[in-house]
């Protein structure tokens, strides 16, 4: 399955665009064969020794989840050090704490806000920084989404990938670039305030070209959705923007994810993927709040959609882990 290594060693992985469609590929299909091994107990200790430095400016599960096992699994160790154990910025500056940290470790994530940050810890450090997510881009979520959608369908190319939602945020700028890169028909449908940033459409289009992809950014949802393979949503307020509520709702709202949306893409075999956490109910704090304030029982995504049987995203949640082992694997161990 795995046809020639790509040289990834000591590099890092900040966003989709820093990769070939090649190397992105093959990323999908190292962490395939490392779920395999890791189900059937196959040890694949590629990182025996090495110390991983894993920062949290933002909260996490999956991502910190995903990073830790993944550590143990190659034989590293995890460090956690989260937004109040280190003066990240605060106290050091980024260049100082980047030389420092690449003195002890072998590795770093990094999830935070301004990307300008990963990218000054990459160029500072010495050692391969792996992007957790920044307010710009969610790389490490673009490879177990493709994972899932491989898993599904057996195939990228050509998959009609639609995203519905916010269109300008970090998943969806990752997803329109990654889903070019690997040739996908790929569409954000968004209302125009919405809509991703012309320069992130512009080197989406360019990727499309040389991929045989497709690229549509357009606010009309049966036009948008037509065929689709998989429907994707993110929520409507991103960590850092919790100001937003009532004037994502009122914009997003024609755009929730219903079983009516689901029925208009026509097809009977797509499949549902949100990178979660997701807000399809009130059993959480802001779902409750929601209801109270806005009335709105569901967000981004009904409860029947979510909980449905094109809904995959606990495997997509379980492929996380799988994929960032994978990139972890190729940029820090020695891969036959
Ligand atoms: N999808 C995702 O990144 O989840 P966490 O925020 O829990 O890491
Ligand atoms: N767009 C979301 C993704 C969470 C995984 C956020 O940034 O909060």
């Amino acid at each position: 399955m795995l046809q020639t290594v790509p040289n990834f060693y000591g590099k890092s992985f900040l966003c989709e665009k820093d990769f070939s469609k090649e190397e992105f590929v093959y990323l999908i299909d190292l962490a395939m064969k490392l779920k395999d091994e890791k189900k059937q107990g196959i040890p694949h200790r590629y990182l025996e020794g090495k110390n991983i430095a894993l920062l949290f400016e933002k909260p996490s599960t999956r991502t910190r989840c995903a990073f830790t096992v993944a550590c143990v699994d190659l034989g590293a160790h995890p460090e956690y050090l989260g937004k109040d154990d280190i003066q990240l910025g605060k106290k050091e500056s980024i260049e100082d704490t980047a030389k420092v940290l690449g003195r002890m470790f072998d590795g770093i994530e990094f999830r935070g806000f301004e990307h300008k940050k990963v990218e000054m810890l990459a160029e500072h450090s010495g050692v391969p920084v792996w992007n957790g997510l920044t307010d710009l881009w969610h790389p490490t979520q673009t490879l177990a989404d493709f994972l899932t959608v491989k898993e599904n369908f057996g195939r990228l190319e050509g998959i009609k990938f639609v995203y519905v939602g916010d269109g300008r945020n970090n998943v969806a700028n990752s997803l329109l670039v990654g889903g070019a890169l690997v040739g996908m028909d790929v569409r954000i449908v968004a209302p125009e305030t919405l809509f991703p940033a012309p320069e992130v459409v512009e080197m989406a289009k360019n990727l499309a070209e040389k991929s045989g992809g497709r690229v549509t950014v357009t606010a009309d949802v049966e036009e948008g959705v037509a065929g689709a393979d998989v429907i994707y949503t993110d929520v409507w307020v991103s960590m850092g923007e919790e100001d937003k509520f009532a004037e994502r709702i009122a914009l997003l709202s024609p755009y929730q994810v219903t079983m009516d949306l689901v029925n208009q893409t026509g097809n009977k075999n797509m499949i549902f993927l949100h990178c979660l956490p997701a807000f399809h109910d009130q059993e959480t704090t802001y779902g409750k709040d929601i209801f109270a304030n806005h009335g709105l029982a569901e967000m981004e995504v009904t409860d029947e959609v979510f909980r449905s049987e094109h809904s995959m995203v606990f495997d997509q949640a379980e492929n996380r882990m799988h994929t960032i082992k994978a990139v972890m694997a190729a940029t820090l161990g020695h891969i036959e």
